[in-house]
């Protein structure tokens, strides 16, 4: 099994490498500058690549050779948060800069990769997995704030969903997960569960993703999120 996975270097993406390098899969971990964190899992079928996924075709866009022909899976894991919720993204202090930036990189970005991979996914007929948040659901927001975040996650969420209705003719499956609240850099490593706790979960659901609609919002344990 062929596996790429964005913003692989740490967190919950280096989880992932974690978890498929585990069950035999030859993992492409991409990195947008600092591959440190994926030194110490010597593989042979662990191959990095770097990959900012903001970054246009003619400013050093990366070079699908470095791919497979047949891509079985697509883990859209790269997101940043932004900055800090009460000081940076409320109403008051959220700038147009935040905004776009964080929909760059956690909307637009996803839609570079796929738009960049797709004929290999769809070769494989493959699966996508866009890592979304909870924070991203409107009918799940009843504390406001966090504009930047949640706007471009909340696209991802519609983007996700687009990706997975043009894609279903050709036997390529896409689904959208909530990793949950999970101790990483992104939560100064506060939250409910671990990053094994919460890749075991998602990759669980990515294994079964013929039970769930096109393009359904689903969180690491399973639950099905309104959005
Ligand atoms: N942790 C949570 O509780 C939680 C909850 C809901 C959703 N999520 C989502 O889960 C995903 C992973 O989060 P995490 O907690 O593992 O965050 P993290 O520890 O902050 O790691 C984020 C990863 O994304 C990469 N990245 C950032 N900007 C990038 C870019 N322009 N191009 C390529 N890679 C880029 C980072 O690379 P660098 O090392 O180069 O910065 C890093 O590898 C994100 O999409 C996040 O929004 C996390």
């Amino acid at each position: 099994m062929n596996v790429v996975i964005t913003g692989a270097a740490r967190g919950i993406g280096l989880g992932f490498v974690e978890h498929y390098l585990s069950i035999g899969a030859t993992v492409w971990a991409c990195y947008r500058s600092d591959k440190s964190g994926l030194n110490r899992l010597g593989s042979d079928r662990l191959k990095t690549v770097q990959w900012d996924v903001t970054k246009e075709k003619d400013n050093g866009f990366i070079k699908t050779s470095a791919f497979p022909d047949l891509i079985d899976l697509l883990i859209n894991n790269a997101g940043v948060y932004g900055p800090d919720k009460e000081t940076g993204q409320s109403l008051d202090t959220v700038t147009p800069d935040d905004m776009l930036r964080l929909l760059d990189v956690n909307c637009v970005g996803p839609l570079r990769v796929v738009q960049r991979l797709k004929s290999r996914l769809i070769s494989a007929k493959g699966k996508i997995a866009n890592i979304s948040s909870k924070m991203g659901s409107c009918e799940d927001n009843t504390s406001g704030g966090c504009y930047a975040y949640r706007a471009s996650k909340s696209c991802l969420i519609s983007v996700s969903k687009s990706m997975a209705i043009d894609l279903s003719p050709y036997d390529v499956r896409v689904i959208t997960l909530h990793p949950g609240w999970v101790r990483t850099d992104m939560t100064q490593h506060s939250g409910l569960i671990d990053v094994e706790s919460s890749v075991k979960g998602m990759a669980g659901i990515i294994d079964n993703i013929d039970h769930y609609s096109p393009g359904a919002f689903i969180a690491f344990d399973g639950k099905c999120i309104p959005y």
